[in-house]
């Protein structure tokens, strides 16, 4: 028998799966209680400190800012971006956040939205808290109706740039991702903001990067330079399909430039000239 729930049913199962999440991953919960969520008002939101502000090298920064530029040719119906790779570790978080941190600084109204939610690190590898001292709430506090969308997404230093991290963790962020909430609040973002670019799980073995996908504009896939293999790639553009994301563009990023021709080699001509040249960013040495 097909099971019909409401849409106050789903809300709520979403919540228990948070809080069950939030407790195997032996957070406090003590005291977390349901405010009703309310519109995005600039005046009551916070503002994030980073304890580590992201300095790259001056030949990473040029290659983001050509990106950048390529994204503002992809027309005004272009604002909700994921950026998504095949495997963990291919440079996600990094492009995400030096992209939306050159568009902030270009002036363009920018948030970063940290969604994935079962493995995120953004805010302890950028040490980010908030200035007032408060608690630092996320993605997954906001989805599961424990805070109010002005107390997750926070102001920076930079004047257009703001942020929506994830402040913990859960194991099963499915139901929070399928939830009608979650479409509703990326709509809103791209609202308010000439764009909203969503830092994703990988695609791999589970489905949120896709259920992601499917409500975004479009995707930039992050490719391990001589690490991720051309077939693995292949797949990640035919789920991206599948989810009817359109795939805006693949940056091949940290690639050893002293292992010259690999990118002719494996990508060159399979993805035409989009990213053609030399088009990476910085070296295979992890920057901490
Ligand atoms: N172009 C680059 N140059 C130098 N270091 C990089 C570059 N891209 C990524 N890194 C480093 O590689 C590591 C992995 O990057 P990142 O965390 O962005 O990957 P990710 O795809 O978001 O991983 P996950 O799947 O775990 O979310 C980080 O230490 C990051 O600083
Ligand atoms: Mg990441």
């Amino acid at each position: 028998m097909t099971e019909i729930r409401t849409e106050e049913a789903r809300a709520k199962e979403a919540r228990e799966a948070f809080l069950s999440g939030v407790n195997n991953n032996q957070a406090n919960t003590q005291g977390v209680k349901e405010i009703p969520s309310q519109s995005l008002s600039e005046a009551h939101m916070g503002k994030a400190v980073f304890g580590i502000i992201p300095e790259i090298p001056y030949a990473v920064e040029e290659a983001v800012n050509r990106l950048r530029i390529n994204i503002s040719f992809l027309g005004s119906d272009v604002k909700k971006i994921m950026i998504v790779s095949s495997e963990p570790n291919e440079g996600k978080t990094f492009v995400a956040m030096n992209l939306w941190n050159q568009m902030a600084r270009a002036g363009e109204k920018a948030v970063l939205v940290d969604c994935d939610m079962r493995n995120s690190t953004l805010s302890h590898k950028y040490m980010i808290s908030r200035e007032d001292g408060a608690e630092l709430k996320g993605t997954t506090h906001f989805l599961s109706g424990s805070a109010d969308i002005n107390e997750v997404l926070m102001h920076t230093q930079y004047p257009t740039g703001d942020i929506m991290v994830n402040a913990d963790n859960i194991i099963n962020p499915s139901l929070l991702l399928e939830n009608r909430k979650f479409e509703e609040m990326l709509d809103e973002l791209s609202d308010k903001y000439r764009y909203v670019f969503v830092d994703a799980p990988p695609l791999g073995l589970v489905s949120d990067a896709e259920r992601i996908g499917n409500i975004c504009d479009g995707a930039i896939l992050c490719v391990r330079g001589g690490m991720t293999s051309k077939g693995v790639v292949r797949e990640s553009i035919r789920q991206l399909e599948r989810s009817g994301c359109p795939l805006l563009g693949i940056v091949l990023n940290r690639v050893d430039s002293s292992k010259g021709g690999y990118y002719h080699k494996y990508y060159g001509k399979k993805y035409g000239n989009y990213y053609s040249g030399k088009y990476y960013y910085g070296s295979s040495k992890e920057s901490k």
